[in-house]
């Protein structure tokens, strides 16, 4: 327990802001991405690759003065189901939970269908989140009633 706490401190705590915890390792960089933090003026500390108890490696990112909506959890969840979002105030954890998708998903992700109306027309796109058998996520369009696999899914 006290090895693996000495392990956390190698990225610094923070005063205020949003900690992004239990990234799988190799979805780092995409959650960076997803969340537009390159163009954040935002103090951020990242780390990738650190050891962890419940991954063989994990990523984790800590923003100070930001705190997210859920349509920006939405997209982490879909990138990082597994990881752990943590609410900072003067030091303190004041909230602490796993990302939640919401139950539909509007005008982040590209429908994958190039025949969709939402790729003729200025229209924004909504899909409904399901399961299918294995248990794996998709999206469902509104429009064209297509279901599109993790892979498939592209961001605007
Ligand atoms: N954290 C931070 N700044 C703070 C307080 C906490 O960056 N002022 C970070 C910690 O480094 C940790 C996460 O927020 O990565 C969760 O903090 P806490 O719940 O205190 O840590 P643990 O109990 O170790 O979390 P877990 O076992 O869930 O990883
Ligand atoms: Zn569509």
């Amino acid at each position: 327990m006290d090895n693996n706490k000495r392990k956390e401190l190698k990225v610094s705590a923070i005063r205020n802001g949003t900690v992004i915890d239990h990234i799988p390792s190799d979805r780092s960089f995409q959650v960076i991405k997803i969340l537009n933090l390159e163009n954040s003026n935002n103090q951020i500390y990242f780390g990738t690759a650190l050891e962890s108890k419940k991954f063989k490696k994990k990523g984790i990112i800590k923003i100070s003065d930001k705190y997210f909506e859920d349509e920006e959890i939405s997209k982490i969840a879909m990138v990082a189901p597994s990881a752990t979002l943590i609410e900072i105030t003067d030091y303190e954890v004041t909230k602490k939970g796993k990302v939640k998708l919401s139950e539909y998903i509007e005008k982040i992700v590209k429908c994958f269908n190039p025949k969709c109306v939402t790729n003729i027309q200025d229209i924004k796109t909504r899909f409904k989140v399901i399961e299918d058998h294995k248990g794996e996520m998709k999206l469902a369009c509104h429009y064209c009633e297509k279901t599109m696999k993790k892979e498939n899914i592209e961001f605007y």
